[in-house]
């Protein structure tokens, strides 16, 4: 991962020489896209595909139709990585899939397998970027606790976890119905209803964070979000998107020690998404390069 991002950091910089850099295009992007992809075997002729698809699953202003078509392209760039990995298995994670064969559950039907690769390539590809996104966001927007960092009073993991809490890359989740009449005291959700589930307001729940719930404080101590979701499916991928954000940040603040958006942080477009809490670009400036 360090090797990766000191790669695409190197990219960045070549960038930003000349100019603003989007930094979630170059970077944010890059490396969650990058560290899945290797650990799923995808190679480079198949990746700008799977990025279409996955970033059409998450735009949620997609006409019905269209969902409908990049399913059936999902479907298809999936199940030609299934294939092309049952011939020639390698080192990955994909092949590792296809040859699990446990005791109790046997082996993975085709089909199971590439749901399972859906679910882990379209999870591995647009929430660490919001992570990245948001988290790099918060620290521009906040140089003392980016300080507090810099002088070693806070870590990077306060940072990740408070931009989890605050910012939920995973704003809201659909796809859950209620399979009985659930009573939260005030409401009822009646038995077939269906549910969305919002990450980003439980992260700002006053009765749970106090009064100070909707600002950005690394300082809080935060021990607890819902932003990987709870319990049988609390997020699978969440020690790899711990370890990514960890490690870009650090890599990124230690190599461009002025960075700063290219123009005021008020005019940044979100995503066109509801599920997807990032910006459509982060531009900034880099400043002086240390690597250098
Ligand atoms: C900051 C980054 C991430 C966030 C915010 C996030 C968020 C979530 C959330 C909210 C859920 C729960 C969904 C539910 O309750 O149905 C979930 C599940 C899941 N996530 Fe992540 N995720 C992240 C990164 C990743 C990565 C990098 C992977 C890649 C392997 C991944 C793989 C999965 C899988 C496989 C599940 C389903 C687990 C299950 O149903 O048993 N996630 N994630």
């Amino acid at each position: 991962m360090e090797r990766i991002t000191a790669t695409l950091l190197d990219e960045v910089a070549a960038l930003g020489r000349a100019d603003v850099v989007d930094l979630r295009a170059a970077f944010a992007y890059q490396l969650p896209v990058e560290v899945i992809c290797r650990l799923f075997g995808v190679d480079d002729s198949q990746r700008a595909g799977l990025r279409k698809v996955v970033d059409t699953v998450f735009d949620t202003t997609t006409t019905p139709e269209a969902a409908q078509a990049n399913a059936e392209d999902m479907y298809r760039i999936l199940t030609g990585l299934a294939e092309q990995k049952r011939a020639r298995p390698g080192d990955d994670v994909t092949s590792a899939i296809i040859q699990a064969d446990s005791d109790r559950f046997g082996r993975l039907t085709d089909a199971e397998v590439v749901d399972t690769l859906i679910l882990m390539l379209t999870a591995g590809h647009e929430t660490t970027v919001n992570l990245l996104d948001q988290a790099v966001t918060a620290m521009l927007t906040h140089p003392e606790q980016l300080a507090l960092v810099r002088s070693g009073k806070r870590t990077w993991s306060d940072v990740v976890e408070e931009t989890l809490r605050w910012q939920a890359p995973v704003a809201y989740l659909p796809l859950r119905y209620a399979v009985t009449d659930i009573d939260l005291g005030d409401v009822v959700i009646p038995e077939g209803d269906a549910i969305l589930a919002a990450y980003a307001a439980a992260g700002r729940d006053e009765a749970e964070y106090g009064e100070t719930a909707g600002e950005f404080d690394i300082t809080r101590g935060v021990k607890q979000h819902l932003a990987f979701g709870h319990g049988i499916h609390h997020c699978l991928g969440a020690p790899l998107a711990r370890l990514e954000a960890t490690t870009a940040l650090r890599m990124l603040f230690e190599r461009f020690p002025d960075l700063a958006f290219a123009e005021p942080s008020a005019r940044l477009v979100p995503m066109s998404s509801f599920l997807s809490n990032g910006h459509a670009e982060l531009p900034v400036r880099l400043g002086r390069d240390a690597a250098v």
